[in-house]
């Protein structure tokens, strides 16, 4: 396959485990965060203070559209890109698509844990605990995710290394 596209909730991994399966592929390594915020020159909860989530979410479906094209490269997705349908099966015509899962429980604690990017995770939905916006939209994604990949994996409790050479032996 040209591309592994990982797909997944925010602190599943997708960039750490991306960044090792390049490696150990020899393909490129992109982020589509990382790109959206060169692109725009700005942090995304910046982005998203000045602009609001249409703009960030319309930006980011241009950039899948774009992305379209890439060849060896093994992308990082954000949380709710999965939701741009007609871009994710353009994406997925040449890519090996991998959903990077972990529980409720164990994600809320990365998320908590994780003080530095707490500023760079803008609210999702307004007026909810940071707990209650995580159950909500993994139970509206994680459908999404299923059906718009190839490979599930468990990332609660392995390594990135580990998980990485996991979808290594898938291919
Ligand atoms: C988002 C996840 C973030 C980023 C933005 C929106 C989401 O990416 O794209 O804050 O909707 O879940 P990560 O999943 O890489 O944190």
């Amino acid at each position: 396959m040209n591309n592994i596209v990982l797909t997944g909730f925010r602190a599943t991994g997708k960039t750490s485990v991306g960044k090792a399966l390049a490696t150990k592929l020899g393909y490129a390594f992109s982020d589509t965060d990382r790109l959206l915020c060169e692109r725009l020159h700005a942090p995304i909860a910046d982005i998203v203070a000045r602009h609001g989530w249409p703009f960030f979410r319309q930006a980011e479906a241009q950039l899948l559209r774009e992305l379209a094209s890439m060849t060896h490269t093994v992308l990082a997705t954000g949380g709710g890109a999965i939701q741009h349908h007609a871009e994710w099966s353009l994406l997925r015509t040449h890519s090996y698509v991998v959903w990077l899962d972990a529980d409720l429980a164990t994600i809320s604690k990365r998320i908590a844990a994780d003080a530095a990017s707490a500023a760079q995770r803008p609210a999702l939905v307004q007026g909810l605990t940071a707990h209650d916006e995580i159950e909500t939209l993994l139970e509206q994604r994680r459908p999404l995710y299923a059906a718009g990949s190839d490979l599930r994996l468990d990332t609660a409790n392995d390594d990135p290394e580990t998980l990485a050479e996991r979808i290594v032996e898938q291919l």
